[in-house]
């Protein structure tokens, strides 16, 4: 089946057989001739080439055209998102020095499950258990990353796992999350457009409307302007079990990520003030990673018990994936994913709601502890 047009899969040919590859997750083109393709996390340069810049240029307008947009000199960048759910991105020349760029993330039918991730060696079995704990506690969770290093999946994953009984609110800038739940509300932001009278509806003015529309629990699909203020106030207020991507590199650093963000719309709260609602609206941060080897994995999930008496947020890990060697064949990491020896605040809630999680899961291998040892 194809998402294009007939016309637009014509100007399209040259990199037709990339987009039908179900092995290829995205398509990176930049100027005419030089064409990549992402394959298992891995980038690798391809033989396709479109005839010209024009050529190229021809299957860009189509496509803007094709969901509305226009691309041109005077909108030299376009961001889109396909009829089948595929992400494009465009930057024309001059800003672009290479020919027109294009990234396309193409969209998969089949999502990942937690399953899938387990067996990819992304997250252990145990603390997908422990996440779904976490879930049905209505523990706030931020999926932290870096660009295309999982979030969205991870979040997707995550928000399948909500308990069937509680309405869930998402709201995204480009609809890409598919959370398989019975009771979904779903949002997707606007931009303006003047040629049409209208105006721009944001993230943050669709979390205040979902607010309004009794939500249990809200979903942000990206977290990245001033709607995180609306969103730990969401998380402080009694919406216990929001969940939200935002990118950073580290569990600390999403927190001041979020506190930064908070800060960017005409607050009239103090940045001590917001430090603190974001210390105590943080719960779980699980944080995505890509590595060198191609392989994205959750290289943390960390339990944010707030501020120190410096005021600095405290992330303690609960499991962190740590490598062990490297195979010398195929390159990949060798690893896997461990409880840190950290119990985490909430573990009476385990217990009295008699989730099957025994202390006992929190405690390191051996070898782990030797190693560290051995490091030390
Ligand atoms: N655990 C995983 N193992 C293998 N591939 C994965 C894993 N998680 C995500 N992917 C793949 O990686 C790509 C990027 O994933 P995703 O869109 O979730 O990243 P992201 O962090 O949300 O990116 P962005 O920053 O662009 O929003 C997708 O093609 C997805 O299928
Ligand atoms: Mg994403």
């Amino acid at each position: 089946m194809s998402i294009f047009s007939d016309a637009i899969e014509s100007l399209l040919s040259p990199i037709g057989d990339l987009l039908r590859d179900p092995s290829v997750t995205e398509v990176m083109i930049n100027g005419p001739s030089e064409i990549f393709v992402e394959r298992k996390g891995l980038v690798y340069k391809t033989e396709n080439k479109f005839p010209s810049d024009d050529a190229l240029l021809s299957a860009m307008r189509a496509i803007a055209q094709s969901v509305g947009r226009v691309i041109d000199n005077d909108n030299p960048r376009l961001d889109a998102r396909l009829p089948d759910g595929s992400r494009i991105h465009v930057v024309l020349p001059p800003m672009a020095k290479n020919g027109t760029t294009v990234a396309i993330r193409k969209f998969s039918k089949e999502k990942l499950t937690l399953n899938d991730m387990i067996g990819f060696g992304s997250i252990s079995k145990t603390a997908a258990r422990f996440l779904d704990i976490c879930i049905f506690l209505g523990k706030n969770l931020i999926v932290s990353g870096g660009t295309g290093s999982g979030k969205t999946t991870m979040l997707n994953v995550l928000g399948s796992r909500i308990p069937k009984t509680q309405r869930l609110i998402i709201i995204e800038d480009a609809s890409e999350l598919q959370v398989k739940a019975e009771h979904v509300v779903q949002f997707e932001t606007r931009k303006a457009d003047p040629t049409r009278g209208t105006t721009e509806v944001t993230i943050r003015d669709l979390v205040i409307s979902s607010m309004r529309l009794r939500p249990d629990r809200i979903i942000v699909g990206e977290v990245r302007g001033e709607e995180a203020l609306d969103l730990i106030q969401v998380m402080n207020t009694g919406h216990d079990g929001s969940m939200g991507t935002v990118h950073a590199n580290n569990p600390v650093d999403a927190c001041t990520r979020l506190e930064t963000l908070c800060l960017m719309g005409d607050t009239k709260i103090p940045p001590d003030a917001v430090r603190k609602m974001v210390g105590s609206a943080m719960q779980i941060v699980v944080q995505c990673s890509r590595y060198h080897d191609g392989g994205r994995r959750t290289s943390h999930i960390s339990e944010i018990i707030g501020l120190d008496v410096h005021g600095n947020y405290v992330a303690r890990d609960i499991f962190r994936w740590v490598q062990t060697g490297k195979d010398p064949e195929t390159g990949k990491y060798i690893g896997e994913m461990i409880p840190c020896g950290y119990v985490p605040t909430f573990f009476e809630d385990i217990m009295v709601n008699k989730l099957p999680f025994p202390k006992s899961q929190f405690i390191p291998p051996e070898w782990y502890i030797k190693m560290k040892k051995e490091a030390a």
